[in-house]
Parts: C-alpha cells; sequence; structure tokens
C-alpha cells in the first residue's frame, strides 16, 4: 500500500512538473538566435516572445507561414515549421516568464 501510494505521488510530481515545465521543442535552436530560449530579444527589431499568449504566437507563426503575414525573416522560417512545432514552440514561449526589460533599440 505504500508503495503504491509511493508511486502515486511520483507519478503526480511529474505530471505536475510536466505541466509547470512544457518541454524543449525540437526547432527552438531555429529561433533562440534572435528570439532567445528564453524569448527575450537581444536583437533591435526584434519582439520579446516570452509570456506572450499562446494562441497569439500559434496564429502568428501560422500566417507567417501561409504569407498572410510578410515579414522578413519569419516567412522563410515559419515555412520549415510544421503545425506540431509551430504548437510546441507557442506553448515554450508562451511558459516562458515575461521579459525584464524592453526591446533593444534599433
Ligand atoms: C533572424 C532572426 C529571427 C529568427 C531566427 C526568428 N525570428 Fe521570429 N521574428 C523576427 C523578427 C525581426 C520579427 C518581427 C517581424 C514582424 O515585423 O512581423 C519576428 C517575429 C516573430 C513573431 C511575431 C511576434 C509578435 O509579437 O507578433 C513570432 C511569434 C516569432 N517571430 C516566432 C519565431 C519562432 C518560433 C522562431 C523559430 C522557429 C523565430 N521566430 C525565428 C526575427 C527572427
Amino acid at each position: 500500500m505504500h508503495r503504491f501510494l509511493a508511486a502515486a505521488a511520483l507519478i503526480f510530481l511529474c505530471v505536475a512538473a510536466q505541466a509547470a515545465a512544457p518541454p524543449r521543442p525540437a526547432k527552438l535552436g531555429l529561433c533562440a538566435a534572435c528570439h532567445g530560449v528564453d524569448g527575450h530579444s537581444h536583437v533591435a527589431g526584434t519582439p520579446h516572445l516570452a509570456g506572450q499568449d499562446e494562441t497569439y504566437l500559434i496564429n502568428a507563426l501560422a500566417a507567417y507561414r501561409d504569407g498572410s503575414r510578410k515579414a522578413v525573416p519569419m516567412n522563410s522560417i515559419a515555412n520549415t515549421l510544421q503545425p506540431r512545432d509551430i504548437a510546441a514552440l507557442a506553448r515554450w514561449y508562451s511558459q516562458q516568464p515575461a521579459a525584464r526589460a524592453p526591446m533593444a533599440k534599433p
């Protein structure tokens, strides 16, 4: 019985930890140079993504991908993403703590 409870507690903790920290997306390396791993941009003209609404990020990436939103370099980058990549990246960036500093000045 005790073993069962310990196992149940362990499973609960793993699930809770996963909910708090989404898995690192496979394509994060494509974004980090400009938006940062944590979504805090250090590049002038490049927006912070940390803490942004998840649905907004999904919609923005889908719009870059289908060309209805046009911006260099996001159209060509979004073209390399599958819908599951977009979902994973939007989840990741939306879960990062929001930006501490204003965007870098151009
Ligand atoms: C070479 C630099 C660069 C890389 C690499 C890059 N981005 Fe961007 N990203 C930008 C710039 C510049 C903009 C602003 C474009 C605009 O004006 O619409 C932008 C805009 C965005 C936006 C819209 C934000 C908003 O507030 O509307 C999202 C979402 C985004 N990028 C996600 C990503 C993701 C996810 C990746 C990796 C797959 C990525 N970007 C890779 C430079 C980059």
